[in-house]
């Protein structure tokens, strides 16, 4: 294969790249493919669709400048480009209208929903498909069970989602993981919390909010408890300066602790950690109930778990292991009783020090990540995995990172990578601050709804307003918070997520849905686009719109590079600008049949990139 990542049927760009790389080799003295793959997308229309940096090339003997000017004077005559500007030591190259049409509409009106996926990416060995799919996990969204699910959380899984679409766009087979908080001594507390305050009814109607209640009604009398104890111990400090006897002091302190809250969560955690079936079942209920009240969540957002994962699934036995290892491997020493790992001594000093085993000898939320790390390898053979979670995260995940390198496994800790995203500030509902997604979403659709009410007419149109209130609601939530890059937190800002005006997610939906009427209303047979007389596209606003749509392939490749969900809405709202500067010249209704269909054929390919793009987003489109 002369160039091995180019896929003409798929990418029509490729097409060009290729026809520009024969041409351009001749003349430079080069192989083509050297010239197929320094050449660039263009950041705006008017320096062309793809762009020659002839530095890039490294050719000796000639200065670049001269060599562009050469270049650009030698460029044969072709059907598909014209011929090059020379910009410095830039070509910028400018695809002829006519073919780029044809090629462009063909591409999206056939490959439909296909079109901007090349599921060859994901293959082991492009030359032989038997060796079937590279494996991907990608493990986000994990709540904590009994607290609330809080913006960290959200954008978790809205990244986490859109970067499991990602992949499977690109043909990866994909594993999508969701690692629930689940375990640790809070968890004693919920179930005693439980005995005290819990109501099978609620638990079963509405699991999450009661078992939160529950949750934070016991916090509550452990608090409480919690002051007598401090001052006790307080007075026992001062009277062992004094040197006055502590031992009643102590007794009662004892008394104090032994009846706390506290300590019965702890034996209670304990009890489940030693395997005590009647506790393991209450656990296990609470979790079940969880999981299948998430579920009914994440649907709403197009998510679907292929495993609810979680700290409570970490295998005794595989921590034992790691620690083993670690111990045996020097990575690990004891201190003071607890066992730690101190980075410093192993290179890596920003590591710091951390903790893998406590004093009583029980394991952190550290150790569990380090065996889990292990055994997913173990398990599923990935070729990947990322880890979608918060940048207040960023040392939690490179200390586990790190020590499963050191302890002898970088052919592991090489494939993972920590996708992390900064702060959302402010979120929070009408009624007070936000608990849990559904309350998000719900609050959104009301203020969705009452923004959609305000134009009478169009919501009369509207046959189930609450639903696409909900829809609407949803992207808007989603947009706003892939619309900059992740690292940067944002402002959870009601008012500007949900206006049709601007680069938000009901704009998006608005757009899509303007092409969906225009379609309803046009009259053209939907299923003849494809002979339409595509020579009737004269005007420059047609030919920039496709040259547009020509590029989605392109932006879905760069966005595996970046991981950045703004790479593919940056270029749907410039999309989606050109879209609407076109209505008023590109009219359909009122137009010739010839013409028509063929600006039909412009629109309905134009709608097929939005809803790829949407959907890859993880966007569901309205139609009204
Ligand atoms: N449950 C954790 C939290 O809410 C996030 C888990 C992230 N994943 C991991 N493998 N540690 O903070």
């Amino acid at each position: 294969m002369a160039f091995p990542n180019s896929y003409p049927s798929l990418n029509p760009v490729d097409i060009y790249r290729e026809h520009i790389a024969t041409s351009l080799a001749p003349i430079f003295g080069v192989e083509p493919s050297a010239v197929f793959s320094k050449l660039q997308w263009t950041q705006t229309q008017d320096k062309g669709d793809l762009l020659l940096p002839v530095p890039a090339l490294q050719i000796k003997g000639k200065k670049p400048q001269q060599l562009a000017a050469e270049a650009g004077e030698k460029f044969p005559e072709s059907d598909l480009v014209e011929k090059p500007v020379v910009a410095g030591t830039f070509l910028q190259f400018f695809f002829k209208p006519e073919p780029l049409i044809k090629t462009v509409l063909d591409s999206i009106l056939k490959n439909k929903k296909g079109y901007g996926t090349n599921s060859n990416l994901g293959l082991r060995d492009p030359s032989d498909p038997s060796k079937g799919r590279k494996k991907i996990i990608v493990e986000f969204s994990s709540p904590n069970i009994a607290k609330p699910f809080h913006a960290g959380h959200l954008r978790s899984t809205i990244i986490g989602g859109f970067i499991a679409k990602l992949y499977a766009a690109i043909g990866w087979d994909v594993w999508k993981m969701n690692y629930l908080g689940d375990w640790g001594k809070q968890y004693g507390l919920l179930a005693n919390g439980y005995k005290k305050y819990g109501s099978e009814e609620e638990l079963t109607r509405d699991p999450i909010n009661h078992l939160f209640d529950v949750y934070v009604k016991i916090n509550k009398d452990s608090a409480v408890q919690d002051a007598p104890i401090k001052e006790l111990k307080e007075k026992i400090k001062l009277n062992k300066e004094k040197e006055e006897s502590v031992i009643e002091l102590e007794k009662e302190l004892a008394g104090l602790i032994e009846e706390s809250e506290d300590e019965k969560a702890r034996k209670y955690f304990k009890s489940m950690e030693d395997g005590d079936r009647d506790a393991l079942a209450l656990w296990e209920k609470f979790r079940d109930l969880s999981i299948s009240k998430y579920k009914q969540t994440y649907a709403r957002l197009n998510i679907e778990f292929d495993e609810y994962a979680g700290e409570s699934k970490v295998a005794p036995e595989a921590i034992a292991t790691v620690s083993k290892e670690l111990a045996e491997t020097g990575v690990s020493e004891e201190s003071e009783g607890a066992v730690i790992v101190d980075f410093e001594k192993h290179g890596a000093k920003k590591l710091g020090k951390a903790i893998f085993q406590r004093k009583d000898g029980t394991p952190l939320y550290l150790t569990r990540d380090i065996a889990e790390i292990r055994a997913r390898y173990d398990k599923y053979h990935f070729d990947k995995m990322i880890y979608v979670v918060a940048a207040q995260q960023d040392l939690h995940l490179a200390q586990f990172f790190k020590v499963t390198e050191l302890s002898g496994h970088s052919e592991i800790a090489e494939k993972c990578q920590h996708i992390n995203f900064g702060m959302v500030r402010g979120m929070s509902t009408r009624k007070g601050t936000v608990k849990f997604l559904d309350d998000i979403l719900r609050d959104v659709a009301d203020k969705m709804h009452d923004v959609m009410r305000k134009n009478e007419t169009k919501y009369e149109q509207i046959e189930h307003p609450e639903q696409v209130a909900d829809t609407l609601g949803i992207t808007a939530v989603m947009v706003q918070d892939m619309s900059g890059k992740r690292i940067n937190g944002y402002d959870f800002n009601l008012e500007a997520m949900t206006s049709f005006e601007g680069d938000t997610g009901p704009y998006l939906q608005y757009a899509h849905a303007r092409l969906s009427s225009i379609e309803r209303k046009s009259d053209v047979d939907l299923t003849k686009l494809l002979s339409a007389k595509y020579s009737l596209l004269k005007e420059q606003h047609a030919i920039d719109l496709v040259r547009l749509l020509a590029q989605w392939p392109d932006v879905v490749q760069n966005t595996v590079k970046t991981l950045e969900p703004a790479t593919v809405l940056t270029y749907l709202f410039k999309m989606t600008h050109a879209l609407s500067s076109s209505y008023d010249i590109l009219k359909v209704i009122g137009s010739e049949p010839e013409l028509k269909e063929a600006r039909m054929a412009l629109y309905e390919a134009a709608r097929q990139v939005l809803h790829n793009g949407m959907s890859l987003l993880g966007l569901n489109p309205v139609e009204r």
